[in-house]
């Protein structure tokens, strides 16, 4: 999947936040800390730094949900961190994101802490970040 394939992917499932830019997604790959994992519809982006792997992005194709393609993908996250010496996970996720947050609860990830109106939608109303963590 080419960086302009995972922008295209990106458009179809966020509004919020904003959709990452094929130039986004390059740059965010360009580190050595960072690394991508597909499948057929989706594709998920992390990195391992110090022992500590983030979960940036997640993006499954809305015509393919619910099929379990979500589920592998954060499988092979945590697969891929661990094989990184990553000691623990952390991502954040919206508020408003009951799918995703359904989902990371699923994988062992729990609340940590909240970031107060991190996200804006294309509306304007500011929306509250989750950080989940996991530990290996
Ligand atoms: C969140 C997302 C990645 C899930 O992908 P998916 O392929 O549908 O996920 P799976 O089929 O593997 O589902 C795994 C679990 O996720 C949860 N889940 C998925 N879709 C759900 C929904 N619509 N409502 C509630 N829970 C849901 C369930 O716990 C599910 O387990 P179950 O099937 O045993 O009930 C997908 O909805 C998506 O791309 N959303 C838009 C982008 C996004 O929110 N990314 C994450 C941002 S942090």
């Amino acid at each position: 999947m080419t960086p302009e394939d995972m922008a295209t992917l990106h458009a179809a499932c966020f509004t919020t936040p904003r959709p990452w830019s094929a130039v986004d997604i390059a740059a965010t790959l360009a580190s050595p800390f960072s690394f991508v994992l597909t499948q057929p519809q989706g594709f998920l982006i992390g990195r391992v730094v110090a022992g500590e792997a983030e979960l940036l992005t997640l993006a499954v194709d809305p015509s393919a949900r619910q099929r379990g393609t979500g589920g592998r993908l954060v499988d092979a996250f945590l697969s891929e961190a661990e094989a990184r010496g990553a000691e623990s996970a952390f991502l954040e996720v919206s508020e408003a994101n009951l799918p995703a947050q359904s989902l990371y609860a699923r994988k062992g990830f729990e609340a940590r802490g909240k970031r107060c109106g991190y996200y804006q939608t294309p509306e304007g109303l500011r929306l509250d970040a989750l950080v989940l963590v996991r530990s290996f």
